[in-house]
């Protein structure tokens, strides 16, 4: 993930931590089967893991304390995973990390039931970290779950209107995808018992990234490739997902885009994308990008770690943005 050997080596370990964790938390649960197995497939896909990342580095650079987040870090991990199970029911996605989603695999009852089960592991998780902790990790984890839902449901919602404005995407990336990033360092920092003010500066950090990092990843349901991006891409235009390049586009040659609507999916597809090059909205899209990664610099700024520390979240935000899975 990171060319720096002295960051890979922190990396390795806290993934080796979290690892230990989760397979102890899931081996406490087997039956019924058919509740559990589902569970079992998801969290064995992998996934990149970065919250928990994120979570067990603040509560390093702030505290060295990575153990102490570990509790939150699952719980974190669960709750991504659980709202991606049902993200992966209401998008009608077939992959998910190069196999095969839940709901495809298992059934729908199935995905909607064990993305709830994994929903009250996420708590469980949680009733294990500091008990000086608990009282604002619950609000926060709570606060910020009631946000990610207010987000899927207006990223529904747009699905169904002939436009969007910027500044109503950005807010609904914000709730959907970044508040979760922003919680994942509040998160490790509140773990660890560092200053408010530290874990608030991490928090607007996170958010920023968090925003960032959805812009990629929409970029990449355009412009990925699907084995590299273990999704399927084109999924976005062919929901009528109003993102960045989507509303762009619009703005750009609006006859054009409205002309889009009568193709079948295939061609639509296809027909979006070729729109999306003409206007160099592939490039535009990663220069955004770049810029909140900016903005996140400076809330980083203000979170006063050491050096370490700003570098190592230099590197993740730089990974956020580079990454092409
Ligand atoms: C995917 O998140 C969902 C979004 C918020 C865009 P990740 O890209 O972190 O998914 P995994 O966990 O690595 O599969
Ligand atoms: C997912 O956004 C956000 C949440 C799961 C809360 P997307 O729908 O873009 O995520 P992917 O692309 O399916 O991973
Ligand atoms: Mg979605
Ligand atoms: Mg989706
Ligand atoms: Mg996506």
């Amino acid at each position: 993930m990171f060319s720096s050997s002295q960051h890979q080596a922190l990396l390795a370990d806290w993934q080796k931590q979290f690892n230990q964790a989760l397979e102890q938390f899931l081996n406490q649960s087997k039956e019924p089967a058919r509740l559990y197995g589902p569970i079992q497939y998801f969290m064995h896909l992998g996934g990149k893991r970065l919250r928990p990342l994120l979570c067990m580095a603040s509560g390093h650079f702030c505290s060295q304390k990575a153990k102490e987040a570990l509790p939150a870090a699952l719980a974190i991990e669960l709750f991504h995973n659980f709202s991606l199970v049902h993200d992966d029911i209401m998008d009608q996605a077939p992959l998910r990390r190069g196999q095969e989603t839940v709901h495809i695999k298992f059934g729908l009852a199935s995905g909607i039931l064990s993305g709830d089960r994994m929903l009250v592991q996420a708590w469980q998780a949680l009733e294990k970290a500091p008990n000086h902790a608990i009282p604002m990790l619950l609000h926060r984890f709570n606060t910020t779950a009631a946000e990610v839902c207010e987000g899927q449901q207006l990223d529904m919602d747009f699905e169904q209107r002939k436009s969007v404005s910027t500044p109503e995407y950005e807010h609904m990336i914000r709730l959907k995808t970044a508040v979760l990033l922003g919680f994942s360092l509040e998160a490790g920092a509140l773990s660890g018992g560092a200053a408010s003010q530290t874990a608030q500066a991490l928090y607007r950090f996170g958010v920023d990234i968090g925003i960032a990092f959805q812009i990629k990843d929409d970029w990449l349901d355009a412009f990925g490739a699907i084995q590299e991006v273990g999704k399927q891409t084109g999924g976005d235009i062919l929901a009528r997902k109003k993102t960045w390049l989507w509303i762009k586009a619009l703005e750009c040659d609006q006859k054009a885009m409205l002309a889009l609507d009568e193709l079948a999916d295939q061609e639509r597809v296809q027909a979006t994308l070729a729109l999306f090059r003409k206007h160099a909205l592939d490039q535009k899209a990663l220069e955004l990008a770049g810029h909140w990664k900016e903005k996140a610099m400076e809330a980083l700024g203000e979170a006063r770690l050491s050096k370490e520390g700003n570098d190592f979240f230099k590197a993740f935000a730089d990974f956020l943005v580079d990454r092409n899975y």
